[in-house]
């Protein structure tokens, strides 16, 4: 999809990923409408966008409401009148056994790490279907395949949008709307000094780190050379190939992985 002169959707634009990928649509000619609950930072970043010749928009949003998915979805809308692609990206990170996870928080991280992106998408898709036109993008994580100890209510999450985004594609097939999930690594971002934690620990990045910009550029990218899916983590890539014949390694390779993230975790 050409992106110049696009509109561009990005939920959790306030921080991290998100925020650079509003700054690289920007940059490459979109117009970009920003959502998350933190009006001040949205109003920061539009001005940034425009500084970069982009029409931007703020519309604070939390992406657990369905009124306010309704309430982003109409006001791109009315301000630019289509919506070419949307990036569901807001979400936030838990630490914890499964077995400790209450019911309640795992109700809110699926609300908005999962129902976000699903009401989103669900709000967008007419919209694409009479454009004969769209492209979602879903961000999950390289621990949205490869679960590992005391990530579980997370990993749930983001496997749920691996799932909705696989699917999507066949079914959106031949409509001119297309999806793709990205599976970030551990990225440095404010994601691990906002996450929530059931034993008083947060992890620390464990394994290969990479910068927000570049799980950006890759986002922006799979747009412009439509792909299924984005891994920015190699190893990973192997792992999961190895993961289908021999699922033990995953016991023992988060041993390890859980080992590392506990050394370096610290208490909250
Ligand atoms: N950083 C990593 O290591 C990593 C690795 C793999 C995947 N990811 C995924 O990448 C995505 C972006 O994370 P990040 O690393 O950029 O973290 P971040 O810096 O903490 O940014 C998270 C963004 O999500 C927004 N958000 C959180 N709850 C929201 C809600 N209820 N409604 C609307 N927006 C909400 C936040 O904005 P407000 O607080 O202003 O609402 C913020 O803009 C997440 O889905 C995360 O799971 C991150």
């Amino acid at each position: 999809m050409r992106i110049k002169d696009s509109v561009a959707i990005i939920t959790g634009a306030s921080a991290g990923i998100g925020r650079e990928t509003a700054l690289e649509f920007a940059r490459q000619g979109a117009h970009v409408v920003l959502a998350a609950r933190r009006e001040d930072r949205l109003l920061e970043l539009a001005s940034q966008c425009e500084a970069l010749g982009a029409r931007a928009i703020a519309v604070p949003t939390d992406v657990a409401k369905t009124d306010d998915i309704e309430r982003m979805v109409q006001a791109a809308m009315d301000a630019v009148g289509r919506i070419d692609i949307l990036v569901n990206n807001a979400g936030f990170g838990f630490s914890g056994t499964v077995e400790e996870t209450t019911e309640a928080d795992m109700r809110e991280l699926m609300d908005v790490n999962y129902f976000g992106a699903f009401n989103a998408t669900r709000a967008v898709l007419p919209i694409m279907r009479k454009q004969r036109r769209g492209h979602i993008v879903n961000v999950s994580s390289v621990v949205g395949k490869l679960a590992f100890p005391y990530h579980g209510a997370y990993s749930a999450t983001k496997f749920a949008m691996i799932g909705m985004t696989e699917s999507l594609r066949g079914e959106l097939d031949g409509s001119g709307i297309t999806a793709t999930v990205v599976l970030p690594g551990s990225t440095r971002t404010e994601f691990f000094d906002v996450q929530r934690t059931n034993d008083g620990h947060v992890s620390a990045p464990t394994g290969p780190q990479q910068d927000a910009d570049v799980v950006a550029r890759a986002i922006v990218r799979s747009v412009t050379h439509p792909t299924p899916e984005v891994n920015m983590i190699r190893m990973f890539r192997v792992a999961y190939g190895l993961h289908g014949f021999f699922p033990y390694l995953r016991d023992i390779a988060g041993r390890q992985f859980y080992r590392r993230s506990k050394g370096k975790a610290r208490r909250k």
